[in-house]
C-alpha cells in the first residue's frame, strides 16, 4: 500500500473529551497550502503519513495549530518514550545549547561522558562498551560491520551474516541487505551471497508452523547452502517491528547458544524495543539471553538524533582509534536529551509501567482482534507496543487498504497512528508514550475499535 493520503480538509464528527478535542475539519483548510508545499517540493516517499500538519506535543498528546487534539499512539515513531517535550528533557537540551557548544565531531565532552556512562549503566554487562552513533540504521551497520570483522578476525570464510525474513532494520545499503523485505531491496539489484535471511518464527502468522522451531533455523542455512562455520553474525529485531512479533523465548534461548558454539556473533536489533517499550528495560530480557551487540535508536533520546551501540568491550575494540567514526557522533546535545529521557525513564520506572497498562493495552488489542476476527488475523505485542494485521475477510491476504482507511479514520476521530506498516503494509500499530494516562490508553483504543466498526460497515 503506497497511497499518500488526500490532503483534502473532511468534515468530520466534532470531539470534546479530556484528551482529544476535534473542532475543525480534518485537515484544518489552512494547513493544506504546507501539505501541499510539501508535496511539491519533496520527494514522494516523504507522504506517507495521515496529512496532519503538527504544530505542538506534550505527555502523550499531539496538536495542530488549530487547536485539534489528538491521544499519540505513535509516540513518533517510538521515539517518545519518556512523553513528547518533557521540561526536563527541553530544560536539558537549552541549558546545553546555552552552554555554547553545539557540536564537537569526536572531540570529547563531558555530556558524552555522562551519556555513555548512563548508557553502560544499563548495559548487559559491566564491561560493555558504548559508541554512540546518529541514526538506527547507522547503528545496525555499524553491527554488521563489527560482525564481519569479528568473522574475519576468527578466520571465517565467507563471511555470511544472517538475519530474518520481514525484518527491517534500516533504510540504507548495508541495513537494507541484512533486511527481510524483498520489495525494499529490489533497488539494490543484486543478491549479495553474504546476507542471508532465514524464517522468523512469528507463531505461525506469517511463517510456516514448523519455522517456529529453531531447527528451521539450521534446516534453512542448509538450504541456502550455508554452513554454520561461515556465519559472523545472526540479527533480529527483538520483536519484529512491522507485526509487533516476538519469537518464541526456547528459539532464541537456542539460537543464543547455536551462536556460541559456532563464534558468530548475536546482534539484537532494539531500536524501537529497548528503553522499556515492551515492559523490560531491553526488550530480550523477555527471552532471558544477553547478545553479545545492542542497536540502539528512537527511544534513545526520545527526542533528537542520537543512536549507539552497546556490546562487549573486545569486539567493539575491534577498529583501531580513529577509523569508525562519524560525524556528529555523540553531539552534545543530543546527549544532553538523551541523558535526561533516560533520567526520566529510570526516575518515574516506566518501564515497570509499560508492563502494568501494557495488559491493557494488550487485552483490548486482542478483544478488537476477536471482535474483527475476520479481518484481524493477529494482535501481537507486549508491554506499550502492538500491532492488529489486517487481511482480506476470512482468509490471511493482507488488506493494506483496510489498514490504511482505519488509521485515516482514527486520526479523524483525535488518535494519532502512523500510516500502516508490518507484512505488506497491512499493519495498525499502537506505540504510546509509556507515561500515557490509562485513561488516555483506553479512550484511543475505543477509538481504534469504532474505526474498525466503521469502515468494516461505513453509513
Ligand atoms: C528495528 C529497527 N531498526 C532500525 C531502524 C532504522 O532506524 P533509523 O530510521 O533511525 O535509521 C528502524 C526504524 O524504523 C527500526 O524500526
Amino acid at each position: 500500500m503506497s497511497d499518500a493520503y488526500p490532503i483534502e480538509p473532511v468534515n468530520v464528527e466534532l470531539v470534546d473529551t479530556k484528551y482529544r478535542t476535534i473542532k475543525t475539519a480534518i485537515p484544518h483548510r489552512d494547513s493544506v497550502a504546507t501539505l501541499q508545499r510539501l508535496r511539491d517540493i519533496e520527494p514522494q516517499c516523504m507522504e506517507g503519513q495521515p496529512p496532519i500538519v503538527w504544530k505542538r506535543a506534550e505527555g502523550a498528546s499531539v496538536w495542530d495549530a488549530w487547536g485539534n487534539r489528538w491521544i499519540d499512539f505513535s509516540s513518533g515513531v517510538l521515539i517518545t518514550n519518556a512523553g513528547h517535550g518533557r521540561a526536563e528533557m527541553v530544560d536539558a537540551i537549552v541549558s546545553q545549547a546555552k552552554g555554547q557548544l553545539l557540536t564537537s565531531y569526536c572531540f570529547p565532552h563531558e555530556s558524552r561522558r555522562e551519556l555513555v556512562e548512563a548508557l553502560q549503566g544499563v548495559a548487559p554487562r559491566r564491561d560493555d562498551k558504548v559508541m554512540l552513533l546518529s541514526t538506527g540504521s547507522e547503528a545496525t551497520e555499524m553491527c554488521v560491520k563489527l560482525s564481519r570483522e569479528h568473522g574475519r578476525a576468527v578466520g571465517k570464510s565467507p563471511n555470511v551474516f544472517v538475519s530474518f525474513d520481514n525484518s527491517f532494520h534500516g533504510r540504507t545499503l548495508g541495513a537494507q541487505l541484512a533486511g527481510g523485505v524483498p520489495d525494499l531491496k529490489k533497488w539494490i539489484g543484486y543478491d549479495d551471497t553474504h546476507f542471508v535471511q532465514v524464517p522468523f518464527p512469528d507463531g505461525g502468522v506469517r511463517c510456516g508452523p514448523e519455522d517456529n522451531e529453531f531447527s528451521a533455523f539450521e534446516r534453512s542455512l542448509c538450504e541456502a547452502g550455508v554452513s554454520a562455520h561461515q556465519v559472523c553474525g545472526v540479527m533480529t529485531e527483538t520483536y519484529q517491528g512491522g507485526n509487533s512479533s516476538f519469537a518464541p523465548a526456547s528459539y532464541i534461548q537456542q539460537l543464543r547458544q547455536w551462536c556460541n558454539d559456532h563464534k558468530a556473533l548475536l546482534i539484537m536489533d532494539e531500536v524501537q524495543a529497548g528503553f522499556g517499550r515492551t515492559g523490560t528495560f531491553w526488550g530480550f530480557e523477555h527471552y532471558g539471553i544477553q547478545p553479545d551487540l545492542i542497536a540502539c535508536g528512537k527511544g534513545i533520546s526520545g527526542s533528537l538524533p542520537i543512536s549507539a551501540v552497546i556490546g562487549r568491550s573486545h569486539i567493539m575494540d575491534l577498529f583501531p582509534p580513529g577509523s569508525m567514526t562519524s560525524t556528529h557522533s555523540g553531539n552534545p546535545v543530543c546527549c544532553a536529551a538523551a541523558l535526561a529521557s533516560l533520567k526520566l525513564i529510570l526516575a518515574e520506572n516506566l518501564t515497570e509501567r509499560a508492563s502494568r497498562i501494557g495488559s491493557v493495552l494488550q487485552d483490548s488489542s486482542q478483544r478488537i482482534q476477536r471482535r474483527f476476527s475476520d479481518v484481524i488475523l493477529a494482535s501481537h505485542g507486549k508491554g506499550l507496543v502492538t500491532s492488529l494485521h489486517c487481511v482480506k475477510p476470512g482468509t490471511n491476504e493482507a488488506d493494506a487498504k483496510l489498514a490504511w482507511r482505519v488509521i485515516g479514520r482514527g486520526v479523524q476521530c483525535g488518535v494519532m497512528l502512523f500510516g500502516p506498516v508490518g507484512f505488506a503494509g497491512a499493519s495498525v500499530k499502537i506505540s504510546p508514550p509509556l507515561m500515557i494516562e490509562q485513561e488516555a490508553l483506553e479512550e484511543g483504543m475505543q477509538v481504534v475499535e469504532q474505526a474498525f466498526a466503521h469502515e468494516l460497515s461505513p453509513v
